[in-house]
């Protein structure tokens, strides 16, 4: 079915499952103990990922037309056509082939392949020398000193997936080197940061796909200033002290970086997709090149279960087609993530990003609004903490909200106690939210309604490996939704009026545009001259 035909509206499963919302609620209780083959059948295991979803409010019967949804939809041609490089991103004409920064140039696909895997392997090739330098000693400052604190100066996918990388895997980061993340233009984020470094052993990473992005930029020269001022080094920029990561060159070369150290990215790779690129620089620097590689691996092995198991036995379809029953059918329009591991606490931050600013859209691929819901709000934080935060909405609020718990069966960085406490009070979180329990005589307070759903993912541990496939399973996931609902996943408009608008406000010219009469008020409050205390 050609996608300008198609609306998943007007597939018959849609309408089964619109027929099957209408019916009263899946007891998931019931279900449990009615069906005795249902742990199993609702499980999934890929290496060393095991996803059990079994604590869903869905039956055979709904699961059976969420299945035959992805099948009556464009799903399986557009998986193929965006793993063969085709122009899925239709309003920017490009390519989406992250997929290709892990392939390992085993099995390109498309015609311009063979070239795209060769640039790739030198890309990466590059980044191994770079990592490697830094790590061993041998990258030398103006001065002559090693390099022991890296500042990777980036936002949004330029700074969320290193920054969430190099935390999760910190048990593999090399200890004599720090690596700090400044994203946000709030100056008091890099000042502070850089008022305890020593700018003789610095290294500013330069991360921005575009190398436009104003929060970027400003940081940056904030940096350049500050080689100035503390060692008296005039263009920091162009000396062994900056690096760029980018996907346009021209750009950085025009800033004023050395051509040899810029680390180039294709444009084919969208900024929430590129940890696995050049920007992935600093995790490459934190965990050595080798883990790196096999966080490539098994985002590969993840990529191979996507592209090869039934649509039944697929993991990243599988959390796609339980998140489309909750938000098109079941109306709930939040999702959590909960990762009982602390390391993993950026996860839902990462995830927010990559899934909002992906599938946060209202207008089909062909430009006509969408008649059902899209992408759902993520949110969510680090078991145990949440349990002491907002577990009470999720337990008794009014609200339901299908959370994704996930938790590493070993962890060496932990004690067995703790591992043993944080473990069990995942599942039983998972068990009390499901099963619920009835209030006692006289005690209303203490009722729990149950039934609230939710996905459990274990890995093995939080191996470089695992954490690739894990990051490619939510992006796979986010991609099927998006294939479902018809919409372009990988153009993000929706940031760009505010952008171009906070340009205006900052032109600080006579000619600025005036703004409605809210914004400009605050305007004038904002730039009043300050009063003194003697008023
Ligand atoms: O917020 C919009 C966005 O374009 C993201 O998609 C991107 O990750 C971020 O800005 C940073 O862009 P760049 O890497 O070009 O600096």
């Amino acid at each position: 079915m050609k996608s300008q035909e198609y609306s998943p509206c007007t597939t018959p499963a849609w309408q089964q499952l619109q027929r099957c919302a209408n019916a009263p609620r899946i007891n998931i209780l019931d279900q449990l103990k009615t069906d005795s083959q249902r742990v199993d059948d609702f499980s999934i295991t890929c290496d060393e990922l095991f996803l059990d979803f079994s604590k869903n409010s869905v039956d055979r019967e709904i699961w059976g037309q969420l299945l035959a949804l992805a099948e009556q939809s464009p799903l399986l041609a557009h998986r193929h056509a965006m793993f063969s490089g085709a122009p899925i991103n239709t309003s920017e004409n490009r390519a989406v082939l992250h997929t290709a920064l892990r392939d390992n140039g085993s099995e390109p696909a498309g015609e311009s392949a063979p070239e795209r895997a060769a640039v790739v392997q030198s890309q990466l090739s590059h980044m191994a020398l770079f990592s490697q330098k830094i790590r061993t000693g041998q990258w030398l400052g103006h001065t002559g000193k090693a390099i022991t604190d890296i500042i990777n100066i980036g936002i949004g996918g330029s700074d969320l997936g290193p920054k969430l990388a190099c935390q999760a895997l910190s048990e593999y980061a090399q200890p004599n080197l720090n690596v700090y993340f400044i994203a946000n233009v709030d100056g008091a984020e890099i000042l502070t940061t850089l008022a305890k470094l020593d700018p003789e052993r610095t290294l500013i990473v330069v991360a921005s796909k575009t190398f436009t992005t104003q929060e970027t930029l400003l940081n940056s020269a904030t940096a350049i200033a500050w080689f100035d001022r503390e060692m008296g080094l005039a263009d920091a920029q162009k000396s062994p002290h900056f690096v760029a990561l980018t996907a346009n060159p021209a750009n950085a070369l025009a800033y004023g970086i050395d051509e040899k150290r810029i680390l180039e990215f294709a444009d084919w790779v969208g900024g929430r997709y590129s940890l696995w690129s050049s920007i992935g620089l600093s995790i490459a620097i934190s965990i050595g090149h080798e883990n790196f590689q096999d966080m490539l691996l098994g985002a590969r092995k993840m990529d191979a279960h996507f592209q090869t198991a039934p649509l039944a036995q697929n993991m990243p379809v599988a959390l796609a087609l339980l998140g489309i029953w909750y938000s098109n059918f079941m109306n709930l329009q939040t999702h959590a993530v909960i990762p009982y591991c602390e390391r993993l606490q950026l996860l839902p931050a990462y995830l927010q990003q990559l899934d909002m600013e992906s599938n946060g859209k209202a207008t089909t691929l062909y430009g006509d609004p969408v008649d059902y819901t899209t992408g759902p709000i993520i949110w969510g934080q680090t078991g145990t903490n949440g349990q002491h935060a907002f577990f009470q909405l999720l337990h008794q609020g009014t609200r339901c909200v299908p959370i994704d718990f996930i938790a590493a069966v070993k962890d060496p960085l932990s004690d067995p106690q703790h591992h043993r406490v944080l473990l069990g009070n995942m599942l039983a979180q998972g068990s009390a939210l499901m099963a619920g329990q009835a209030a006692p005589d006289g005690e209303p307070h203490r009722y729990y309604p149950g039934n609230k759903p939710s996905n459990t993912l274990l890995m093995d541990r939080l191996s470089p490996q695992n954490f690739g496939a894990l990051i490619a399973l939510y992006e796979h996931k986010v991609f099927v939704q998006g294939s479902i609902w018809n919409i372009n996943s990988f153009d993000q408009w929706g940031v760009e009026l505010g952008k171009k608008m906070a340009n205006q406000l900052l032109s600080n010219t006579a000619s600025r545009p005036i703004m409605d009469a809210s914004t400009e008020a605050l305007f004038k409050h904002l730039v009043k001259p300050q009063q003194t205390d003697g008023r």
